[in-house]
């Protein structure tokens, strides 16, 4: 990346006119707010998931429909995973959402292997799979470009009953900070989120899967987490495209390597 001498207000557009941002899990929550937010800055927006239907935009938001490009992918598949590839090899994009993740629970004594394999296949597996696509077609290209692994605050310490899916976030920061140090010479930026926790279709499972484990009423552990949030709510997905179109365009230039938390304060750390 080259310096600019730059100096003076002018120059830190969030406009992604003229980009193309690939966002994968992109008719989940986050997902499809942030792919959302990417194609009213002007980006061509290439979305993917396991399901086949186009991101369901809210229709207040005008996303034009030819803005988007959307292929299906099962990445927990060998060759569902390899086409996404091929795909990201074709066409190249200036920024990734590295998005799709699936949760599940359990302490040591009851996260057996199968979900270790499902979780890490998914979470840490493919997520460095699109990431190193991404990152070689850049290079390739000889261009820069940003890189957004999607961590949590769940990959900052563990949890007693969250073994497996504390561990894959955990992975995704350390394989963040490697890869953005890789590629900095080459001018692509790698970084992280980390959410606290997001109101989307992902908390129906985790809330049912608390229900279950700690013995509480469906719903009751989504409004505990809410009520525990410094800020004193729950996330909602546009709190987290908000950061990830900071961390697309030019206005974070100089970040890389790192993860930003949005979790209203929930974790603390130096
Ligand atoms: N919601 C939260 O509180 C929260 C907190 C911390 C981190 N996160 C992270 O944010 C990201 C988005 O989460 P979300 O809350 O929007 O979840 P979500 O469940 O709404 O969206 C996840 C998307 O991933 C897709 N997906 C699942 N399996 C897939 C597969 N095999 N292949 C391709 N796509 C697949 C789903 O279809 C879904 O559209 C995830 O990485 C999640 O771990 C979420």
């Amino acid at each position: 990346m080259t310096e600019t001498a730059a100096t003076t207000l002018d120059a830190a557009p969030t406009d992604l006119s003229g980009k193309t941002c690939l966002v994968t899990g992109a008719c989940g929550g986050i997902g499809t707010a942030t792919a959302a937010h990417f194609a009213a800055l002007g980006a061509r927006v290439l979305t993917t998931d396991v399901v086949a239907a186009a991101p369901a935009f809210d229709p207040a938001d005008n996303i034009d429909p030819a803005a988007i490009e959307h292929r299906a992918f099962d990445l927990l598949d060998e060759k569902g995973l390899r086409d996404c590839t091929d795909w990201i090899t074709e066409t190249a994009p200036d920024v990734l959402f590295n998005n799709a993740a699936i949760f599940d629970m359990g302490s040591v004594l009851d996260a057996d292997l199968a979900q270790f394999d499902r979780l890490f296949s998914l979470n840490v597996r493919a997520m460095y799979a699109v990431m190193r696509a991404t990152a070689t077609a850049l290079v390739s290209a000889g261009r820069g470009g940003s890189i957004i692994n999607m961590a949590s605050q769940a990959g900052h310490r563990g949890e007693a009953l969250v073994a497996h899916y504390c561990a894959t976030k955990a992975a995704v920061i350390s394989y963040t900070q490697s890869a953005a140090l890789a590629l900095a010479p080459r001018g692509v930026r790698v970084n992280a989120i980390s959410p606290g926790v997001i109101d989307t279709p992902m908390w129906e499972t985790v809330d049912a899967l608390f229900a279950k484990f700690e013995n509480k009423k469906l719903g009751q552990k989504k409004r505990e987490v809410g009520e525990a949030v410094p800020l004193g709510y729950m996330g909602r997905p546009f709190e987290v495209a908000r950061v990830a179109v900071f961390l697309a365009s030019e206005q974070s230039r100089y970040i890389t390597a790192q993860t930003l938390s949005v979790d209203g304060g929930s974790v603390l750390r130096f």
